[in-house]
């Protein structure tokens, strides 16, 4: 459905190109309909580009053209939803609205609704907004749903099953959860069409400086994420595979070489060699980079499988007096002694497979056999050592821990090495990327990346995740210098105060917000953003004119001050040479995070980090 102003500004571009061969430009557009902003003619056109009438092509400055070709499919509006107090179902309307049909996935049957009330506000879900709804009667939990309780009354609310009841959650803090026994689903949420167009004519208040879209077909609910090698081994806020790849394939192509400035385990950059595209990637923590080259370095899996079965059958002969007990500090405190003696003769036979590449690989499987057979919880970013009977009772199959992972780590690099373009490459930086590493300016094709969501100390803790098993496959020459891997991430280091020249209205707001509560969190606040901004600075260095930048981020919270960490992101770029293009919002269905954490720091003040994320799409001027 497309209003009355966007129709006219697809008129215009129609007429406009009619008569030049190209589109308009943003700045066309909005002289001729002045408008309070470009963003406000971005906002028309990615309007116009969601409801299928204009086509997306990056690779130019004037990046529309028009479709007509595109499947359309007319959707019926039932009527009104309550988002709030449930309300009569559904009325009969016989409004319709056009969409774009690979918007809404290709299965079921679909109908749209008004939405009433505010109580899914902080899903993204106004009053006024339409809601397209595909038909089913079952959801898992987590999804948001119309719902039938009470004999004929609708509401929209995330759905979740409970000790045997179900729980209908709005997305509004000061709302409570209704409890039934019994629930009708009546489809689940699909897409939001989101009711701004009045507050953008009405011009730029601070709110609209940039506009979230959001987009559920971002969400991958129930996809496997574990192909390939992705599922090697466990790190924290790792990306969806789909996610990496829609982002490349969107924003790159064939042939160009990418970089992923945060790489982590590298899930992007198993996704490049997968699609044929070269990359960098670059890291910080020691853990990440030795995972990254494992999972981006093809081996013939009939080797890799010969040399396996070998290494079992020389560990069972390994005696105890050959083997070398690792010495770092603590070890006694975080594993068993008999743990020890068992790990040290894994790695011994390990260490003894001469092809570096299938040694690391296997490796990879230990460093997993580490984390598994130590005394620490598992499920913890950081650690923490389970206690009593249950410390006591702890005797873990180190051996069998490392055949389950290793033979399915094998399994996935089979497909890998089946799969990955043989004509790629995939370079590994250890570095800092707040610094210049050595990558050539204007060289690289696309950047796809995803920072941390803070500073270690509060948020994940990326060195203490990876500290027992980088003390173990020496990945440090000292492994004691283990402990010091989170000082040196971004944030790692709190400012010495607030003084500070970023250039970002969203940034002070948030930091003034803190101090008033907390001035060290500012500070930590403070020192990630500079960090970060500097790596902004060196990505654009490194990126060609006119390609494109996309970082995943999160806006967490910090002394229930949320922060906007993408128009931060948004506003710092454009001040190095940036223009943010888009910012779609997406659920975390599955990724490795806390869900929860204590931002009071009071034990058992637990408050929800982050259940969604940003897509950042900036594009170099
Ligand atoms: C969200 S994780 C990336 C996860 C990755 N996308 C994956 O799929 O595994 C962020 C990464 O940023 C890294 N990091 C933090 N500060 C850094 C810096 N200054 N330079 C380079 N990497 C840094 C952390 O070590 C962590 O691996």
């Amino acid at each position: 459905m497309l209003t009355k102003k966007q129709t006219q500004v697809l008129d215009f571009i129609k007429a406009y190109m009619a008569k030049h061969s190209y589109a308009p430009s943003l700045e066309e557009i909005k002289k001729k309909f002045k408008l309070a902003s470009v963003s406000t003619s971005h906002y028309y056109i990615s309007k116009l580009q969601d409801a299928g009438f204009l086509n997306k092509e990056h690779n130019q400055p004037r990046a529309v053209s028009t479709v007509e070709a595109k499947q359309m499919i007319e959707i019926p509006i039932l009527g009104a939803i309550a988002a709030g107090q449930p309300i009569e179902a559904m009325e009969i309307s016989d409004e319709t609205i056009t969409i774009a049909k690979d918007e809404i996935g290709k299965q079921g049957k679909h109908y749209a609704l008004r939405v009433q009330g505010s109580s899914m506000i902080d899903e993204g879900i106004f009053d006024g907004d339409i809601v397209v709804i595909r038909k089913q009667d079952v959801a898992e939990n987590g999804q948001t749903v119309v719902a039938v309780i009470d004999d004929n009354e609708a509401t929209l609310k995330k759905l979740y099953r409970e000790n045997g009841k179900f729980r209908l959650q709005p997305a509004n803090p000061t709302l409570f959860p209704i409890y039934r026994d019994e629930v009708e689903v009546r489809g689940v949420v699909v897409k939001i069409i989101r009711n701004l167009e009045s507050q953008l004519d009405q011009g730029q208040s601070r709110d609209e400086k940039y506009v979230r879209k959001i987009d559920y077909s971002w969400d991958y609910r129930g996809e496997k994420t574990k192909s390939h090698t992705h599922g090697i081994h466990t790190y924290p806020a790792m990306f969806i595979p789909q996610v990496g790849r829609r982002l490349l394939e969107t924003y790159s192509k064939e042939g160009d070489t990418i970089c992923d400035i945060f790489c982590g385990s590298g899930s992007a950059l198993v996704e490049s060699r997968l699609i044929g595209r070269n990359a960098y990637g670059i890291d910080l923590n020691p853990l990440a980079i030795f995972l990254a080259k494992a999972k981006t370095t093809p081996i013939n899996p009939q080797k890799l499988t010969k040399e396996y079965i070998a290494l079992l059958s020389r560990v069972e002969k390994i005696k105890d007096n050959e083997i070398k007990r690792p010495d770092f500090k603590n070890i006694d405190f975080w594993f068993k002694d008999k743990v020890i003696v068992k790990l040290a003769k894994l790695k011994k036979a390990i260490r003894e497979i001469k092809d570096e590449t299938i040694q690391n690989f296997l490796m990879v499987a230990f460093s997993e056999t580490v984390r598994y057979s130590s005394n620490t919880k598992t499920g913890e970013f950081k650690l923490v050592r389970v206690k009593g009977e249950k410390l006591e009772k702890h005797d873990p199959d180190v051996l069998g821990i490392f055949r389950k992972n290793a033979e399915k780590n094998i399994a996935g690099m089979t497909a890998f090495y089946k799969d990955a373009k043989k004509d790629t490459w995939t370079k590994i930086i250890y570095g800092d990327s707040s610094k210049d590493n050595g990558i050539k300016a204007n060289s690289i094709d696309c950047i796809i990346t995803s920072p941390p969501y803070g500073d270690s100390r509060t948020t994940v803790a990326y060195g203490q995740f990876s500290r027992l098993s980088a003390q173990w496959i020496d990945v440090f020459d000292d492994p004691n210098d283990a402990s010091g891997v989170d000082n040196d991430l971004l944030g790692g280091r709190a400012s010495k105060n607030l003084t500070h020249i970023l250039s970002s209205d969203y940034l002070k707001e948030s930091l003034e917000k803190i101090a008033k509560q907390d001035e060290a969190r500012a500070r930590d606040v403070l020192s990630f953003n500079i960090g970060l901004n500097e790596c902004l600075k060196q990505a654009h260095r490194v990126l060609k004119p006119k390609k494109y930048f996309c970082l995943v981020v999160g806006n967490r919270l910090v002394k229930q001050v949320r922060i906007p960490t993408d128009f931060i992101i948004a506003e710092l770029a454009e001040k190095i040479g940036f223009t943010c293009e888009d910012i779609i919002v997406r659920n975390i269905p599955g990724k490795r995070m806390p869900i929860k954490n204590s931002p009071t720091n009071i034990v058992g003040a637990l408050e929800e980090t982050m259940n969604k994320e940003s897509i950042v799409v900036l594009r170099k001027n």
